[in-house]
Order: structure tokens, then C-alpha cells, then sequence
């Protein structure tokens, strides 16, 4: 598939921001860029350079993540949370007012969020019951402006994964690029999407740091996909859109990246404990199998149980107003003292 002739004409003719380091690399006396070059006014750690913009290629972080995944670095790029991502593709793609997005829900709010601010219809679908791609449901809508379908595995808040199968025939039949958002996928034991990039490429994988890796503070996600798709990325982005602070907490939390693999093995054991104790209880109709690191219950009045619940100071996520999700609250699997608590408390209240 031609990825270009999807894109928006005025980003094809775009010209994007230069800077005189795109064409210098190395070690000069920097006068190009308006800095402060008597230094910066946070000192606490050595060598960080703060007074210097970051560079705007990604170099370092591309370097990190294609060694760890073993994929070329091309095919690599990384916003401001996966969030990010998520609405430079909608800008990308959509032309405001006239194309579409599809979305099949139940699923993660900012696809149709993003696609709103920006102005560009988005198609609500139905999942099946079991929470899969239903082909009928998207055939039904779509049409040639639907630029993108946004999908989520595992999905939020579902916490299954799609079928891969699924997935790869949607890439085959439609001439629109397919999201298939992955961030919760460090907590599946099977899934990831990623080997389909080598036959689709209208496919785009966006994974996050925000779940496994503990580190939604940095605001840092990426997405893998054709080398194409990722240069139209590069125009579009700000020049720096990663500080140099996220990069400086990627490259140490990747020294512990055994922390990260620790971290995934207690939230999977903690979600399965959870999982069993909560159906036990009779006042719960459903616990979700999952595939994530939360797990979505089904009981009578979920808007009680979610206040009741906070009168003890838990939070939990009521998503009973979604469509397929009647009486659902989606609960994050918590460390084993604030699950013990959470179970207290709901034994007492179902
Ligand atoms: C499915 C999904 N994608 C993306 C995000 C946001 O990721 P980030 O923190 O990288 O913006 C979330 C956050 O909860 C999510 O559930």
C-alpha cells in the first residue's frame, strides 16, 4: 500500500522546522540555537546539559529501544505519552470535517477524544460479546474517508487481546492505516502484533512506558511501524518533543530493566490472587479473564459500590455507561497490601 496517498496533502507538502543541527553533528560551539551557554539553573545532576535542546532525531532513545526489541531503528518513533501519538496520527491522516476514524468499543476514551479536537468524525463500533473485531459491524461504516481504525490489545477496558488472525485481515482488506495499541501488552503472555509489521504496512503498534515500566511520570510512549509512516511523523512532530530529563530516566530504567521483568510477574500473580477471591463473592456476576494489569467485575449497582468504595478511600473506574459494559468497574491490580485492603473493603460491601 502507498502510505502517502492517505496522508493530508498539506502534509505532504509540508516543509517542517529545521534547526542548523540537522545538518551539524558533533561537538561545536553552539550559537545556533538562542540557549543559554553559561549553563542552567538546575545543577542537581551532573553532565545533563539542560541548557542545551534535546536532539530533535531521537538518536539515543531509538538507539535504546531497536537493541532491546531487536528491530531496526527506523522504524521507531516516540511522543509524549502514547497519547501523543495518538493525535499526530488523527492530524496525519484526517482531514478535519471531511474524514473519518473508526473505533470499535468498548475501549481506551482518548482515540474519539483526540479525534473530536481535531475535529474528525469518529465511527463508533461495536465488539462482538466476546470483546473481538466484529467484520460486519466495521463493513457496515465504513467508506473511503475512514482513514484510521483504532484497535487496543489487550484492551482497555476489556483486558482481552484481539485475535491476531483478526488484526492481520483487517490490515489486508482496508486501504486505511490499523492502530493496534499495545500498552498493556508487557502483561499477556502471548500477543504482541509486532511480527505483522513486516507484511503490513499499514500497520502502526503504539506501546507506552506508562504501565509495566513504572514510569508514567516520564510521559514517554512510542510506536513501531513502516519506515515511511515514521519520517511523516518526524515532520510533524515539535522539533523537541522528548526532554532531556525522559531520556535521561529511560537510559537508567533500562539498566534495571530486571526490575521492570519483576514488577510484571507480581502484578500477573497479585491479578490472579485478586481474580480468584473476588469470585467468591456472590454479589460479583463476572470477573474478566485478563490480560492487563486491571480486571473488569460485573455487578448489580456498580455506581454504589464504586461510592462506597471511595467513602474507604479506594478508587475504582466505573465503566458501567459504555456500551457492553452494563454494571462493569474496571479495577487496576494494586500492590498485595492495597488489593488485601480492596478486598476487605468490597467483601464487606457486596
Ligand atoms: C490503551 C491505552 N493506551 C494509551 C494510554 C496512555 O498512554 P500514555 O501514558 O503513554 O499516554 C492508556 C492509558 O491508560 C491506555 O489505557
Amino acid at each position: 500500500m502507498d502510505i502517502n496517498r492517505l496522508v493530508r496533502k498539506n502534509i505532504l507538502e509540508l516543509k517542517p522546522y529545521t534547526s542548523a543541527r540537522d545538518i551539524y553533528e558533533g561537538d561545536g560551539i553552539l550559537l545556533d540555537a538562542n540557549e543559554n551557554s553559561f549553563g542552567s539553573t538546575f545543577t542537581e545532576i551532573e553532565g545533563l546539559d539542560l541548557n542545551r535542546y534535546p536532539d530533535p532525531h531521537q538518536n539515543d532513545l531509538r538507539k535504546i529501544v531497536s537493541d532491546y526489541l531487536s528491530i531496526r531503528r527506523e522504524s521507531l518513533f516516540f511522543g509524549v505519552g502514547s497519547d501523543e501519538i495518538i493525535d499526530l496520527l488523527i492530524r496525519i491522516f484526517c482531514e478535519p470535517g471531511r474524514d473519518n476514524v473508526i473505533i470499535p468499543e468498548p475501549t481506551y476514551g482518548m482515540y474519539k477524544v483526540a479525534s473530536d479536537i481535531n475535529n474528525v468524525e469518529s465511527i463508533s463500533v461495536l465488539l462482538t460479546d466476546q470483546f473481538q473485531i466484529d467484520f460486519n459491524e466495521i463493513e457496515k461504516v465504513y467508506n473511503s474517508n475512514s482513514k484510521i481504525i483504532f484497535l487496543c490489545s489487550p484492551n482497555n477496558p476489556t483486558a482481552n487481546l484481539l485475535n491476531k488472525k483478526d488484526v492481520a485481515r483487517l490490515c489486508e482488506r482496508y486501504n486505511s492505516i490499523i492502530v493496534v495499541d499495545e500498552a498493556y501488552i508487557d502483561f499477556s503472555l502471548k500477543g504482541t502484533l509486532i511480527d505483522e509489521l513486516k507484511k503490513y504496512n499499514n500497520l502502526v503498534i503504539l506501546r507506552t512506558f506508562s504501565k509495566a515500566w513504572g514510569l508514567a511520570g516520564i510521559r514517554l510512549g512510542y510506536c513501531i511501524a513502516d519506515f515511511d509512516l515514521i519520517k511523516i511523523l518526524f515532520k510533524v512532530k515539535a522539533p523537541y518533543n522528548i526532554s532531556t530529563l525522559t531520556r535521561y530516566v529511560l537510559s537508567k530504567a533500562f539498566l534495571n530493566s530486571k526490575t521492570k521483568d519483576e514488577y510484571i510477574q507480581s502484578i500477573i500473580t497479585e491479578r490472579d490472587r485478586l481474580k480468584h477471591q473476588l469470585e467468591t463473592l456472590k454479589g460479583i456476576e463476572n470477573v474478566s479473564d485478563s490480560d492487563a494489569n486491571f480486571l473488569l467485575i460485573k455487578c448489580k449497582s456498580p455506581k454504589e459500590v464504586q461510592k462506597k468504595l471511595m467513602d474507604k478511600g479506594i478508587i475504582v473506574r466505573d465503566r458501567s455507561s459504555q456500551p457492553k459494559l452494563e454494571g462493569c468497574l474496571r479495577i487496576s491490580v494494586g500492590s498485595k497490601e492495597e488489593n488485601d485492603l480492596l478486598w476487605d473493603a468490597i467483601k464487606n460491601i457486596l
